[in-house]
């Protein structure tokens, strides 16, 4: 523990100043006018591999962004580590609302402002600076390999590919992943499963062409009206969700279990403070808790339709739109649910408007287990850094590739995440905690120190 707090000390300001640099890149996936600036951020990446001391370093090509490689096997009788992240970052906007501009990371109360300074480059690049310094101190102690890829936020489309044509180069006794958070520095804590995503858009037709609403109107459904009816019937009363067989695969959790989860420190007050709400919302019978980490959820992500300009225009228009997505838990399938949703959508449309469901992308929920090495390891790793054991939690969002890799490549994965729910993620001024950053470069190290030891 000396030699690594010695060595995160005497680099603290580089460490800093590489994240930064990384945080430069505007590796906005979703948006095709970013895609040099995505490769370019993955030549970044693939560079300070290199300069780490990282074997066998690739920008891998694939039909969207490439996936970054490499690998330092030290002995193969020793356990792998496989170390998943992503340096794609989510779309910025809207950018009025960013105190700094997202793509010029600033430092202000000891936190780095940027889009992507948690959600992941200031999580995997932790995992960078923590194989420099195993390096450099001669204390790798289990081999590594690095998969750190480019579409994450668009929903991983070309990392199935990827996986399965490299199982023999990806062959590891575990997955580490840094891509989720922590209840805070004071109370470290584990995710212990992700959600599962079915996410998907709906378009509500009514009259062949828009309107003139004094004309039409009165006699002719406004597909407005009709969108906003389905929608609202979506959640009965108890804001259960209305679908047929919604529920019907839904892993309950037992009295005792629900009563663990339940123990983690949650102040109400303080969360409805934070986000400016005068009462919480959700099922009935759940606690906020139960609620965003082991019941599934529906949310509306945009609605549009009709005339959104300036001024007043009186029309009644022939269609409306929403997005929407589905948070699911173990044992939900995406691709059930999607279908159980276009089927019942399909069923609630009065028969003066149609109504198309497309799907996007979705995801399988996941658990990860508490009574393996790798989370033994983890938890001895944080016990010693933070001075505490950490409390295990489900996580409300959502990394898909979980399962894949469980699936094709056979591993569970131990999610040791040091972002905090506070970090913005997704939102305008995104930030990091330097605090956070430098803690997370000092517990990986012990990770594969108790991983190797335990194994
Ligand atoms: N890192 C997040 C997921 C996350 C955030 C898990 C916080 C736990 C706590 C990831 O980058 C993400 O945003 N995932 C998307 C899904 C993806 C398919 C676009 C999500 O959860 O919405
Ligand atoms: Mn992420
Ligand atoms: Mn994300």
């Amino acid at each position: 523990m000396q030699t690594i707090k010695k060595y995160v000390e005497a680099n603290t300001q580089r460490f800093l100043d590489e994240l930064i640099e990384l945080l430069r890149f505007p590796s906005v996936s979703a948006d095709p006018k970013y895609k040099g600036d995505v490769r370019n951020a993955a030549e970044y990446v693939a560079r300070k591999l290199r300069d780490a001391g990282a074997d066998n370093v690739e920008v891998c090509p694939t039909d969207g962004h490439p996936i970054v490689y490499g690998e330092k096997i030290i002995d193969p009788a020793k356990p792998t580590v496989l170390v998943y992240g992503h340096y794609d970052v989510q779309p910025p906007d809207p950018l009025e609302l960013w105190e700094t501009p997202p793509f010029e990371p600033t430092i202000r109360d000891g936190k780095i402002f940027a889009r992507g300074a948690c959600d992941d480059k200031g999580q995997f690049y932790m995992h960078v600076k923590a194989f420099e310094l195993m390096q450099a101190t001669d204390t790798l102690a289990c081999n590594i390999k690095f998969m750190i890829e480019g579409e994450e936020e668009v929903g991983s489309d070309n990392l199935g590919t990827f996986v399965k044509a490299n199982k023999q180069r990806l062959a590891a006794d575990v997955v580490l992943i840094s891509d989720t958070a922590m209840i805070s520095l004071d109370t470290p804590s584990l995710e212990t499963g992700l959600r599962g995503l079915s996410y998907l858009e709906v378009e509500v037709t009514g009259p062949n062409r828009d309107l003139h609403s004094g004309v039409y109107g009165g006699a002719v459904a406004n597909p407005i009206t009709v969108l906003a009816k389905m929608i609202a019937s979506l959640h009965d009363e108890n804001n259960h969700i209305a679908i047929p067989g919604f529920y019907d695969d839904v892993a309950e959790l037992d009295a005792a279990e629900r009563k663990a989860l339940n123990a983690a420190p949650f102040d109400e007050n303080e969360y409805k403070a934070d986000l400016g709400i005068k009462a919480v919302w959700g099922e009935k019978g759940y606690t906020t808790i139960e609620r965003t980490g082991i019941r599934p959820t529906l949310e509306l992500n945009g609605i549009w339709g009709g005339y959104i300009g300036e001024g007043a225009k009186t029309v009644l228009p022939s269609k409306a739109h929403a997005k929407i997505s589905m948070r699911l838990v173990p044992n939900q399938d995406s691709d059930t649910i999607t279908k159980l949703f276009t089927k019942h959508f399909g069923s609630i449309a009065p028969d003066y408007v149609s109504v198309k469901v497309t799907p996007h992308h979705g995801g399988q929920p996941a658990v990860t287990p508490t009574d393996s090495t790798a989370y033994r390891a983890a938890e001895k790793a944080i016990e010693e850094a933070f001075g505490k054991k950490p409390i295990p939690t489900r996580g409300g969002g959502s990394i898909p590739i979980v399962s894949l890799f469980e699936n094709e490549l056979g591993l569970k994965t131990v999610l040791m995440g040091f972002g905090l729910d506070s970090d913005n993620l997704h939102s305008p001024n995104e930030k990091y905690d330097i605090a956070n950053y430098l803690k997370g470069i000092e517990t990986i190290p012990l990770f594969h120190k108790y991983f190797a030891e335990l194994s």
